[in-house]
């Protein structure tokens, strides 16, 4: 079992230390338009991801919303994990050439004029109520929208809203506090431009060619661009009217500066985006904090424990020369029982093989993980991992659920086999599907298509489930595992439990303490994956 896992990790690391440039990973070279050569390119190129937001579960993709849409749109294609987790990356009509800034470009036209075009609008209008977030990408890095706080701490989102809003009574929501220009109460306010910085290594005393991309920031802005033809980029804020009583257009534009900065190294090239995060360290105490607890508490059971131990051998040791027809007492008492098969036996056994395939699917993608396999710059790839691994560790499952069913003595073998390999992914697949039929309803990103539905079923059909029959074989086929002490015949009657030794007084001592140190780091870690994924604005 041991030397199994161990080979494992072996191929896995191989084979992915061989394929050290991940695909996606390279970097890429950029030059000017007049220079480009085969091993640059100077056409830059913004996609979109799905938007979301921090107050609804449900993602949706960009053409969800009437934005401004590539006129051969492109999807790039995506891994398991990317759909899993309802990305969809879709090309975009803002498309840069590198090293050219360029000043108040119209990307499109909207026209929504009230009988045709209330849904649409009303969409949009929907989305920034809800602080819908979006996200770009450049050069398969996250644009950010970098701000102050009040306290003068930078902080940089990989995403940016759509639009904010003034309530009725005069708050200022979300990101309406980045302009005193938004102002008027009860009004929703779109981002209908945005200032597109690109910072780029020139490539200068460097071993490549070209310039490298090295940080794309934005800041989204509000102009109410009047006319047709020509725009600027000044005057008042963009409204979204109420009511459309007429005729309504929507301008989007851009505008693009490249900047060099040479001090930035294109490995490096993430860090600003975790420096600015300042979440990390709170996390960490709390989570040293409750494990010293847990580890102090649990420390103290063990004393107690070994000191009851201690007490009863010493009186064994006592009676044992005076009078051998005592009765048994403390934990002789229970030596008998102690290895006595459960009633649910069959259940027990089956989680246990499942909490193996789980157990050791955590542990090698963590694994992979901390050495940097799995970074965000490889979108997807920390779950397509994930997936991957559960499918091929059927067997680990189907053999100890199959060898301690054994021990368990149980007789109903094929019902073990069938039930480990189907009962908790089919309660999951289960789950999954109706919530998938859910947001299909509600035309959200985050359904799994069809196909990807289907070749989940086909790899837990076809990979997973002979593999843990394969597992399953072998831990039959294995003795069974044998116990230090021999089981009374006779279970022993068991006298009358206080309250505190019934079970559901028993689970409930047993069980706070783990749960609430769980519940305090799952509320910090969780709380800092929606400051820095969603949340979104200064505040
Ligand atoms: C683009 O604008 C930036 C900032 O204003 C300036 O430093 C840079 O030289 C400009 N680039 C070109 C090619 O004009
Ligand atoms: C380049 O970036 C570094 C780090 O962000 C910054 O300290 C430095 O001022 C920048 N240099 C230029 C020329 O902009």
């Amino acid at each position: 079992m041991e030397r199994c896992l161990r080979l494992l990790l072996l191929l896995l690391g191989s084979g992915l230390g061989s394929a050290f440039y991940l695909p996606g990973l390279a970097p890429v070279s950029f030059c000017e338009e007049q220079k480009v050569k085969d091993n640059c390119k100077s056409q830059i190129e913004l996609l979109v991801n799905r938007l979301d937001s921090a107050e609804s579960v449900l993602p949706y993709e960009y053409d969800a919303f009437d934005f401004c849409k590539d006129e051969n749109e492109r999807h790039p294609s995506e891994n398991l994990g990317q759909v899993l987790f309802g990305e969809r990356i879709a090309s975009s009509p803002y498309k840069f050439t590198f090293n050219k800034n360029e000043t108040c470009q119209k990307v499109c036209q909207k026209t929504y004029d009230p009988k045709s075009g209330v849904s649409a609008l009303d969409f949009i209008k929907k989305g920034i109520q809800l602080n819908y977030q979006h996200h770009w990408i450049i050069d398969n890095m996250p644009v950010t929208w970098c701000y102050y706080f009040e306290d003068g701490q930078k902080y940089c989102s990989p995403g940016f809203p759509v639009g904010c809003t003034i309530t009725a009574d005069g708050r200022v929501k979300d990101a309406c506090v980045i302009n005193s220009e938004f102002n008027k109460k009860d009004t929703i306010y779109l981002f209908n431009h945005v200032d597109i910085i690109i910072t780029y290594h020139s490539g200068k005393d460097e071993n490549w060619d070209g310039a490298r991309l090295v940080a794309a920031r934005l800041e989204p802005k509000s102009y109410k661009h009047t006319g047709d033809k020509a725009i600027k980029c000044e005057g008042p804020p963009m409204e979204i009217p109420k009511d459309l009583t007429s005729k309504f257009q929507i301008t989007y534009s851009y505008s693009v500066i490249f900047q060099e900065n040479d001090t930035i190294k294109w490995a490096s090239r993430w860090d600003y985006i975790l420096e600015s995060m300042q979440h990390t360290n709170i996390q960490w105490f709390s989570i040293m904090n409750s494990l010293v607890i847990v580890l102090f508490l649990s420390g103290m059971v063990a004393m107690i424990m070994l000191r009851t131990l201690h007490k009863d051998i010493a009186r064994y040791n006592q009676i044992d020369s005076s009078e051998d027809a005592q009765e048994e007492f403390g934990w002789k008492l229970v030596h008998g029982d102690i290895f006595r098969p459960p009633m649910k036996g069959m259940l027990l056994s089956v989680f246990l093989g499942q909490g193996t395939q789980i157990f050791i699917m955590t542990f090698i993608t963590l694994f992979l993980a901390c050495l940097g396999f799995l970074s965000p710059a490889n979108r997807g790839a920390l779950m397509t991992c994930a997936v991957v691994l559960w499918v091929l560790l059927g067997t680990p499952a189907g053999y100890v659920s199959a060898r301690m069913y054994k021990t368990f003595g149980g007789e109903r073998w094929k019902s073990n086999v069938l039930l480990t390999a189907l009962l908790c992914p089919g309660i999951i697949f289960a789950d999954f599907f109706v919530m998938n039929v859910i947001l299909l309803a509600k035309g959200s990103s985050a359904a799994i298509p069809f196909g990807t539905l289907v070749a989940i079923l086909a790899m837990w059909f076809g990979i997973s489930v002979p593999l843990t029959f394969l597992g399953a074989y072998f831990g039959f086929k294995e003795r069974a595992i044998e116990h230090p002490v021999r089981t009374n015949q006779i279970p022993r009657q068991i006298p009358t439990q206080s309250f505190f030794t019934k079970p559901f007084p028993g689970i409930i001592m047993g069980g706070i303490l783990p749960f609430g140190c769980i519940f305090i780091q799952l509320f910090f870690i969780l709380n800092s994956i929606w400051i820095t994924t969603g949340g979104g604005g200064p505040s």
